[in-house]
């Protein structure tokens, strides 16, 4: 299949969170299975160091293309220049490209005014006022790109609000074109997030006031990108089974769950991954010390190194609780700032990697600073993600809601427990007392029991307690399973489209 990924973020190149995971890991194992995969991303600030020398020069196996890329925007044309690289299977550019290799392509678009800049949707006063400038920019430039390289994709898999134009435009403005017969695919990777504008803004889109209304763009006299991706994509999934039921109901749609009843058998869920050469103790090159099933004392040595980096007493015997998070609602933040009071009365150490509301961040930094139990980074740090998932002996994930997460996947895969909130694909993915513990209400008596449980197992049960993580590291959390689950979403997708369907 010729498949065009089009993607607000995606590393090596920018990342603010799971998305850019799935969007590295994804393209590479579809790439494997020998599809011709395309990836296209805005070329924010953050990708330059992978793309260019110290003095300028595109690095080698990196191309910036000779001729800028026309795309319509608000009734003109703007120009972006295109940088091309390829992507190895361990998630880095390739320096040396063989044009036969089984790697994605990944186009960045370059535009000074609307995407050099730090921050990917937003800083530190909130989100940027011309978001919607932005992702049109990136929406539409995608299919211009198509465009000029002559890639007619079969499928155009699009994610969440930022690319939700896409299947919009294949129907309408493309619908006569060769790029229209293209299928597409939305991937709903969280329904908090949905892209709502100003409706006098929408002529930026150059669609037609009649799209607007009866395309499904329009909610409460706003603009709603989401929304319209749903109504328009040939095929929906969304990032787990239980999230794909949970977005059905009032509770978990966000408004929208009468659009994706409407959608009837359209909408499926396949879990993430967990992309190996990325997440593996046994080759991570950020660890102190590599471990695997086999051999765990190098797990010990992770944790010592990690409350050395913390500043934490070096105690073996002492469980040591990690979070690595958005502190943001949707990750029950609240819930567990409410609950360490009487999680650190239990003779733990925690660990906290973090971002987000100013207040948790303040509180964190606040608790930091004081006794010996816990301590808290305040930042993105890609290395110290790693060194907490090896480190820690529990993890802890009492999120709201959680389309799928990725989080208490690497825990598993390095002999960490995961102690979850049993919703989404936390449910889907940790398996109670055997790989992981679960509870259901969203409560702080609930999260902090479960820790104690979980506290009182490590201490009392040690037998018990390596079996768990054992088979919570032998558990297969790769793609395989699931690229293949989205080609063959792609074939159903391609099958519905040529009988002229969405
Ligand atoms: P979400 O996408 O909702 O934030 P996921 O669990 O799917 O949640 O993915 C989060 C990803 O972001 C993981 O790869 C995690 O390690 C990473 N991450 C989150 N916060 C930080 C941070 N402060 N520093 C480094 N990595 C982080
Ligand atoms: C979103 C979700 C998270 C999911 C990630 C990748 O950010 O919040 O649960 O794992 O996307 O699909």
């Amino acid at each position: 299949l010729k498949i065009l990924f089009a993607v607000s973020e995606c590393v090596p190149f920018a990342k603010t969170g799971g998305l850019a995971d799935v969007a590295g890991a994804l393209p590479t194992a579809l790439a494997a299975q020998g599809h011709d995969v395309r990836v296209v991303m805005p070329r924010y600030r953050s990708a330059m160091k992978h793309l260019v020398d110290g003095s300028g020069a595109p690095l080698p196996g990196v191309r910036r293309h000779e001729a800028p890329l026309g795309v319509p925007l608000g009734g003109h044309e703007v120009w972006t220049a295109v940088w091309e690289a390829r992507v190895d299977a361990s998630g880095k550019v390739m320096r040396r490209v063989d044009r036969a290799a089984r790697a994605p392509r990944v186009y960045l678009l370059e535009h000074g005014v609307f995407f050099d800049r730090d921050g990917v949707y937003g800083d530190s006063l909130g989100e940027f006022g011309d978001n919607l400038q932005r992702f049109t920019l990136l929406s539409r430039g995608a299919l211009s790109l198509c465009k000029a390289l002559s890639f007619v994709p079969d499928v155009v898999h699009v994610h969440d609000w930022q690319t939700a134009l896409v299947p919009v435009y294949l129907n309408t403005l493309e619908r006569d074109t060769e790029l229209g017969q293209a299928a597409s695919v939305l991937t709903i990777h969280n329904m908090g997030y949905q892209g709502w504008f100003e409706e006098h803004l929408f002529p930026l889109t150059g669609l037609g006031w009649e799209v607007f209304r009866e395309g499904g763009l329009a909610a409460h006299h706003q603009v709603n990108l989401l929304q319209g991706g749903l109504h328009h994509a040939t095929l929906i999934s969304t990032v787990s089974p239980r999230y794909a039921q949970e977005i059905r109901t009032p509770q978990g749609g966000e408004g929208l769950d009468w659009v994706l009843q409407g959608r009837g058998g359209d909408v499926v869920g396949i879990l993430n991954g967990i992309d190996d050469a990325v997440w593996n103790p046994a080759t991570d090159e950020h660890l102190a010390a590599r471990y695997s099933a086999e051999d765990l004392s190098g797990k010990q040595a992770c944790k010592a190194a990690l409350q050395r980096e913390m500043g934490l007493p070096e105690r073996a015997d002492v469980p040591l609780l990690g979070v690595v998070s958005r502190l943001a609602n949707q990750k029950g933040i609240d819930v567990l700032a409410g609950a360490l009071g009487q999680i650190l009365s239990m003779d733990v150490q925690v660990v906290v990697l973090g971002s987000g509301e100013g207040w948790a961040e303040e509180l964190f930094r606040r608790l930091s600073a004081s006794g010996d139990r816990f301590r808290a980074h305040i930042g993105m740090n890609e290395g110290l993600a790693h060194r907490i998932e090896a480190g820690a002996d529990l993890f802890l994930m009492p999120s709201r809601y959680e389309p799928c997460g990725l989080n208490q996947l690497y825990s598993q895969r390095y002999g960490t427990l995961p102690v979850v909130r049993a919703v989404g694909g936390l449910d889907d993915t940790v398996d109670a007392n055997l790989t992981g513990f679960k509870f259901g209400d969203l409560s702080v008596e609930a999260l902090a029991q479960t820790v104690a449980w979980a506290v009182h197992a490590y201490r009392t049960q040690p037998e018990r307690f390596r079996e768990m993580q054992l088979r919570a590291m032998r558990k297969p959390l790769g793609w395989a399973h699931a690229s293949r689950q989205y080609e063959a979403l792609y074939r159903l997708a391609v099958a519905r489209r040529q009988g002229r369907g969405l």
